[in-house]
């Protein structure tokens, strides 16, 4: 059955990356939760996307250069959007905490935002604070950063690893080949317009691509089976999956 993940927790009604927007995935029934993290300048893990806070915060600045207390003096919004004032950046600690008082038992997806910018040590630290909430749900490690990649599978080599990626290239075949990680997670746009690749995809089989917001695009791939999408529009997929199997 195709996994349902919910692309920066779902967030239709309230800010991406934010805890109301992981409440809001849990309660539509969402396989797994995607995030993306960074670090601030005084060393906390923050869910965010960008490297700087100006389109998801009334704030201005890079997320390093900032500590996590000045962030979160900010109110949070989805790009263009109103304000929500009494919603902040969450830290990474904040959403482990919530899942676990939640009982979770789904799947988190992690993705490391190393792709733009070096946070040394990110990896290590992204563990071990995983490891003090000894978490009773499946974690899927992901990152652009191949570098990232294999340092994960150092570091945790039974842990589940997945490359983002636009196309799927040889690198990145090569790179699953040799054990750095065991899925793809392709751009949806890249794979549906190059047949040869599609086909590739749905060989290999460990692939769940990225951000599958069209009917059309969910509905192919539920039918070929792949084994997951990302997705802003989670109940839609949710739905149109129910109706498919
Ligand atoms: O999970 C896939 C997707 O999140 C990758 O792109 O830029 O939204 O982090 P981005
Ligand atoms: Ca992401």
């Amino acid at each position: 059955m195709t996994e349902v993940i919910a692309h920066r927790g779902f967030h239709n009604h309230v800010p991406e990356n934010t805890l109301p927007a992981f409440a809001s995935a849990l309660a539509t029934n969402a396989d797994a939760i995607e995030i993306d993290l960074h670090r601030t300048k005084d060393g906390h893990l923050v869910i965010i996307h960008d490297e700087i806070i100006d389109r998801t915060t009334n704030g201005h600045g890079f997320i390093k250069a900032l500590t996590l207390a000045q962030i979160q003096t900010y109110a949070t919004r989805n790009t263009n959007g109103p304000l929500f004032y009494d919603v902040q950046v969450p830290t990474f600690r904040d959403l482990l905490t919530y899942l676990a008082e939640k009982n979770f038992t789904r799947t988190l997806v992690i993705e490391v935002k190393t792709d733009k910018l070096n946070y040394p040590g990110i990896e290590q630290e992204i563990l071990d604070t995983l490891a003090e909430f000894d978490p009773q749900y499946s974690v899927i490690f992901q990152s652009f950063n191949l570098n990232t990649l294999h340092t994960f599978r150092e570091l945790a080599p039974t842990a589940e690893i997945a490359a983002l990626t636009f196309i799927i290239t040889p690198k990145v075949l090569m790179g699953r080949r040799r054990g750095d990680f065991d899925y793809i997670h392709p751009d949806i746009t890249k794979l549906k317009s190059i047949p040869l690749m599609y086909a590739l995809a749905k060989r290999i089989g460990h692939v769940r691509p990225w951000n599958v917001d069209q009917y059309a695009d969910q509905q192919r791939l539920i039918r070929d089976g792949f084994a997951g999408l990302i997705t802003n529009e989670v109940q839609k997929a949710l739905a149109l999956r129910d109706s498919i199997n």
